[in-house]
Protein backbone atom coordinates (compact mmCIF):
# COMPACT_ATOMS: atom_id res chain seq x y z
CA UNK A 1 0.00 0.00 0.00
CA UNK A 2 0.96 3.22 -1.09
CA UNK A 3 1.18 6.38 1.64
CA UNK A 4 -0.11 9.50 0.63
CA UNK A 5 3.65 11.75 0.37
CA UNK A 6 2.59 14.92 -0.92
CA UNK A 7 -0.66 17.16 -2.01
CA UNK A 8 -2.09 15.59 -5.72
CA UNK A 9 -4.93 16.91 -7.69
CA UNK A 10 -5.08 15.26 -10.78
CA UNK A 11 -3.88 11.83 -12.33
CA UNK A 12 -0.35 14.00 -13.72
CA UNK A 13 0.09 15.19 -9.96
CA UNK A 14 -0.07 11.55 -9.35
CA UNK A 15 2.43 10.61 -11.66
CA UNK A 16 4.90 13.02 -9.90
CA UNK A 17 4.43 11.04 -6.59
CA UNK A 18 4.96 7.37 -7.72
CA UNK A 19 8.09 5.69 -9.50
CA UNK A 20 7.76 5.74 -12.55
CA UNK A 21 7.05 2.05 -13.20
CA UNK A 22 4.67 2.18 -10.55
CA UNK A 23 2.75 4.82 -12.65
CA UNK A 24 0.35 2.57 -15.52
CA UNK A 25 0.17 -0.91 -13.23
CA UNK A 26 -2.08 1.35 -10.32
CA UNK A 27 -3.70 3.49 -13.25
CA UNK A 28 -5.10 -0.31 -14.76
CA UNK A 29 -5.82 -1.46 -11.30
CA UNK A 30 -7.74 1.95 -11.02
CA UNK A 31 -9.37 1.19 -14.27
CA UNK A 32 -9.91 -2.48 -13.46
CA UNK A 33 -11.71 -1.12 -9.97
CA UNK A 34 -14.07 0.76 -12.21
CA UNK A 35 -14.99 -2.67 -14.02
CA UNK A 36 -16.13 -3.95 -10.66
CA UNK A 37 -18.32 -1.09 -9.70
CA UNK A 38 -19.76 -0.92 -12.83
CA UNK A 39 -21.08 -4.75 -12.68
CA UNK A 40 -22.56 -3.73 -9.41
CA UNK A 41 -24.43 -0.98 -10.51
CA UNK A 42 -25.78 -2.98 -13.49
CA UNK A 43 -26.98 -5.50 -10.67
CA UNK A 44 -28.61 -2.99 -9.03
CA UNK A 45 -30.06 -1.25 -11.67
CA UNK A 46 -31.54 -4.57 -13.02
CA UNK A 47 -33.50 -5.14 -9.76
CA UNK A 48 -35.06 -2.10 -9.98
CA UNK A 49 -36.24 -2.24 -13.45
CA UNK A 50 -37.86 -5.75 -12.46
CA UNK A 51 -39.47 -4.05 -9.54
CA UNK A 52 -40.82 -1.21 -11.84
CA UNK A 53 -41.94 -3.71 -14.51
CA UNK A 54 -43.53 -5.97 -11.96
CA UNK A 55 -45.51 -3.10 -10.66
CA UNK A 56 -46.98 -1.92 -13.70
CA UNK A 57 -48.39 -5.83 -14.35
CA UNK A 58 -50.31 -5.28 -11.37
CA UNK A 59 -50.66 -1.70 -10.87
CA UNK A 60 -50.33 -0.49 -14.23
CA UNK A 61 -48.67 2.05 -13.83
CA UNK A 62 -44.51 2.85 -13.45
CA UNK A 63 -43.44 3.51 -9.98
CA UNK A 64 -39.78 4.97 -11.82
CA UNK A 65 -39.87 7.57 -13.82
CA UNK A 66 -36.26 7.41 -14.99
CA UNK A 67 -32.82 6.48 -13.29
CA UNK A 68 -29.44 7.50 -13.81
CA UNK A 69 -26.30 5.77 -13.27
CA UNK A 70 -22.82 7.31 -12.79
CA UNK A 71 -18.98 6.13 -11.73
CA UNK A 72 -16.97 7.85 -10.37
CA UNK A 73 -13.90 9.05 -12.62
CA UNK A 74 -10.67 7.73 -11.75
CA UNK A 75 -9.70 11.63 -10.94
CA UNK A 76 -12.12 12.21 -8.83
CA UNK A 77 -11.53 8.72 -6.65
CA UNK A 78 -7.97 10.00 -6.39
CA UNK A 79 -9.13 14.05 -5.62
CA UNK A 80 -11.07 12.64 -3.01
CA UNK A 81 -9.01 10.26 -1.56
CA UNK A 82 -6.44 13.12 -1.36
CA UNK A 83 -8.86 15.60 0.22
CA UNK A 84 -9.23 13.31 3.07
CA UNK A 85 -6.03 12.91 3.62
CA UNK A 86 -6.50 8.92 2.84
CA UNK A 87 -3.72 6.56 1.24
CA UNK A 88 -4.05 6.48 -2.45
CA UNK A 89 -4.56 2.66 -3.36
CA UNK A 90 -7.40 0.41 -4.26
CA UNK A 91 -7.64 -1.11 -0.69
CA UNK A 92 -7.96 2.71 0.53
CA UNK A 93 -10.76 3.50 -2.36
CA UNK A 94 -13.01 0.32 -2.04
CA UNK A 95 -12.95 0.70 2.14
CA UNK A 96 -13.25 3.76 2.52
CA UNK A 97 -15.57 5.57 -0.58
CA UNK A 98 -19.11 4.22 -1.02
CA UNK A 99 -19.68 6.46 -3.42
CA UNK A 100 -17.81 5.27 -6.68
CA UNK A 101 -21.07 3.75 -8.15
CA UNK A 102 -24.11 6.04 -8.06
CA UNK A 103 -27.74 5.16 -9.44
CA UNK A 104 -30.15 7.81 -8.82
CA UNK A 105 -33.82 6.71 -9.08
CA UNK A 106 -36.49 9.39 -10.12
CA UNK A 107 -39.71 8.29 -8.93
CA UNK A 108 -43.51 9.57 -9.19
CA UNK A 109 -44.45 9.94 -6.19
CA UNK A 110 -43.28 10.37 -2.46
CA UNK A 111 -44.61 7.20 -1.55
CA UNK A 112 -42.96 5.28 -4.56
CA UNK A 113 -39.26 6.32 -2.72
CA UNK A 114 -40.00 4.30 0.09
CA UNK A 115 -41.64 1.21 -1.50
CA UNK A 116 -38.52 1.05 -3.84
CA UNK A 117 -36.18 1.00 -1.18
CA UNK A 118 -38.41 -1.48 1.09
CA UNK A 119 -38.40 -3.85 -1.53
CA UNK A 120 -34.69 -3.61 -2.63
CA UNK A 121 -33.27 -3.77 0.60
CA UNK A 122 -36.04 -7.05 1.75
CA UNK A 123 -34.03 -8.80 -0.97
CA UNK A 124 -31.78 -11.47 0.53
CA UNK A 125 -28.97 -11.11 -1.33
CA UNK A 126 -28.74 -7.21 -0.27
CA UNK A 127 -27.50 -5.35 2.62
CA UNK A 128 -28.03 -2.19 3.55
CA UNK A 129 -25.25 -0.27 5.16
CA UNK A 130 -26.48 3.40 5.68
CA UNK A 131 -29.80 5.02 4.84
CA UNK A 132 -29.96 8.66 5.02
CA UNK A 133 -33.28 10.57 5.35
CA UNK A 134 -33.31 13.94 3.86
CA UNK A 135 -37.15 14.27 2.91
CA UNK A 136 -38.07 13.58 6.55
CA UNK A 137 -35.14 15.62 7.64
CA UNK A 138 -34.44 17.96 4.62
CA UNK A 139 -30.72 20.10 4.43
CA UNK A 140 -30.73 23.32 5.49
CA UNK A 141 -30.62 24.41 2.43
CA UNK A 142 -33.85 22.68 1.30
CA UNK A 143 -32.66 19.44 -0.27
CA UNK A 144 -34.40 15.90 -0.28
CA UNK A 145 -33.95 12.67 -1.55
CA UNK A 146 -33.87 9.33 0.00
CA UNK A 147 -30.14 8.25 0.40
CA UNK A 148 -29.27 4.71 0.51
CA UNK A 149 -26.09 2.34 0.72
CA UNK A 150 -25.87 -0.69 -0.19
CA UNK A 151 -24.12 -3.82 -0.56
CA UNK A 152 -24.24 -6.09 -3.37
CA UNK A 153 -22.55 -9.56 -4.47
CA UNK A 154 -21.05 -9.69 -8.09
CA UNK A 155 -19.79 -13.04 -9.55
CA UNK A 156 -17.09 -13.48 -11.71
CA UNK A 157 -15.53 -16.30 -13.08
CA UNK A 158 -12.71 -16.51 -9.67
CA UNK A 159 -15.49 -15.59 -7.02
CA UNK A 160 -17.25 -13.32 -5.74
CA UNK A 161 -17.02 -9.56 -4.65
CA UNK A 162 -19.17 -7.72 -2.39
CA UNK A 163 -19.48 -3.79 -3.85
CA UNK A 164 -21.02 -1.04 -2.37
CA UNK A 165 -23.46 1.41 -4.45
CA UNK A 166 -24.77 4.94 -3.49
CA UNK A 167 -28.53 5.11 -4.48
CA UNK A 168 -30.56 8.49 -4.61
CA UNK A 169 -34.11 8.00 -4.74
CA UNK A 170 -36.37 11.29 -4.93
CA UNK A 171 -39.32 12.26 -6.52
CA UNK A 172 -39.38 14.48 -10.40
CA UNK A 173 -40.30 17.53 -8.26
CA UNK A 174 -37.56 16.58 -5.74
CA UNK A 175 -35.02 16.14 -8.88
CA UNK A 176 -36.40 19.50 -10.33
CA UNK A 177 -35.09 21.71 -7.20
CA UNK A 178 -31.87 19.41 -6.45
CA UNK A 179 -30.76 19.82 -10.66
CA UNK A 180 -31.23 23.62 -10.43
CA UNK A 181 -29.50 24.11 -7.62
CA UNK A 182 -26.63 21.96 -8.59
CA UNK A 183 -26.23 24.23 -11.89
CA UNK A 184 -26.66 27.20 -9.36
CA UNK A 185 -24.07 26.41 -7.64
CA UNK A 186 -21.62 25.54 -10.05
CA UNK A 187 -22.28 28.66 -12.07
CA UNK A 188 -21.89 31.01 -8.56
CA UNK A 189 -17.87 31.86 -7.93
CA UNK A 190 -18.51 32.86 -4.36
CA UNK A 191 -21.09 30.91 -1.66
CA UNK A 192 -24.30 31.79 -2.79
CA UNK A 193 -25.19 34.86 -1.14
CA UNK A 194 -27.95 33.99 1.78
CA UNK A 195 -31.27 36.23 0.49
CA UNK A 196 -30.83 34.32 -2.62
CA UNK A 197 -30.43 30.64 -0.17
CA UNK A 198 -33.40 31.59 1.58
CA UNK A 199 -35.34 31.66 -1.21
CA UNK A 200 -34.01 28.77 -2.49
CA UNK A 201 -34.69 26.88 0.40
CA UNK A 202 -38.37 28.49 0.62
CA UNK A 203 -38.51 26.95 -3.54
CA UNK A 204 -37.87 23.81 -2.16
CA UNK A 205 -40.59 24.11 0.75
CA UNK A 206 -43.00 24.98 -1.90
CA UNK A 207 -42.02 21.85 -4.35
CA UNK A 208 -42.37 19.57 -1.12
CA UNK A 209 -46.09 20.79 -0.72
CA UNK A 210 -46.99 20.72 -4.37
CA UNK A 211 -45.30 16.96 -4.03
CA UNK A 212 -47.85 16.15 -1.39
CA UNK A 213 -50.74 17.60 -3.06
CA UNK A 214 -50.15 15.70 -6.37
CA UNK A 215 -49.97 12.73 -4.13
CA UNK A 216 -53.30 13.54 -2.83
CA UNK A 217 -54.70 13.94 -5.97
CA UNK A 218 -53.26 10.58 -7.09
CA UNK A 219 -54.79 8.67 -4.50
CA UNK A 220 -58.48 10.74 -4.82
CA UNK A 221 -58.40 9.79 -8.73
CA UNK A 222 -57.46 5.87 -7.40
CA UNK A 223 -60.06 5.69 -5.10
CA UNK A 224 -62.48 7.15 -8.16
CA UNK A 225 -61.10 4.55 -10.13
CA UNK A 226 -61.71 2.13 -7.28
CA UNK A 227 -65.02 2.99 -6.53
CA UNK A 228 -66.34 2.76 -10.13
CA UNK A 229 -65.18 0.00 -10.68
CA UNK A 230 -67.22 -2.09 -8.32
P1 LIG B 1 -19.75 12.96 0.04
O1 LIG B 1 -18.58 12.15 0.42
O2 LIG B 1 -19.42 14.40 -0.20
O3 LIG B 1 -20.52 12.36 -1.08
O4 LIG B 1 -20.60 12.95 1.37
P2 LIG B 1 -21.93 12.16 1.74
O5 LIG B 1 -21.95 10.84 1.10
O6 LIG B 1 -22.15 12.27 3.20
O7 LIG B 1 -22.88 13.11 0.98
P3 LIG B 1 -24.42 13.31 0.96
O8 LIG B 1 -25.16 12.08 1.32
O9 LIG B 1 -24.74 14.56 1.68
O10 LIG B 1 -24.58 13.62 -0.59
C1 LIG B 1 -24.22 12.73 -1.58
C2 LIG B 1 -24.76 13.20 -2.92
O11 LIG B 1 -26.11 13.67 -2.78
C3 LIG B 1 -24.05 14.36 -3.57
O12 LIG B 1 -22.96 13.94 -4.32
C4 LIG B 1 -25.15 14.97 -4.47
O13 LIG B 1 -25.34 14.19 -5.65
C5 LIG B 1 -26.36 14.80 -3.61
N1 LIG B 1 -26.58 15.97 -2.76
C6 LIG B 1 -26.36 16.07 -1.44
N2 LIG B 1 -26.65 17.29 -0.99
C7 LIG B 1 -27.07 18.02 -2.04
C8 LIG B 1 -27.50 19.37 -2.21
O14 LIG B 1 -27.55 20.17 -1.29
N3 LIG B 1 -27.85 19.75 -3.48
C9 LIG B 1 -27.82 18.90 -4.53
N4 LIG B 1 -28.18 19.38 -5.73
N5 LIG B 1 -27.40 17.62 -4.41
C10 LIG B 1 -27.02 17.18 -3.19
MG1 LIG C 1 -21.47 10.72 -1.20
Amino acid sequence: MMKRTMAMTSLNGLEQVLRSDDVEGLKMSFFEMQHLYQSATREISTKLEILDDEFQVIHKRNPIHHMQSRIKSVKSIFDKLNRRELDISIESAKANLHDIAGIRVVCYYIEDIYMIAKMLTQQDDIELVKETDYIKNPKPNGYRSLHLVVKVPVFFSDGKEIVPVEIQIRTIAMDFWASLEHQLRYKTVDAIPPSVAKELQECADTIADTDMRMQRIYKTIEQFNYNTEE
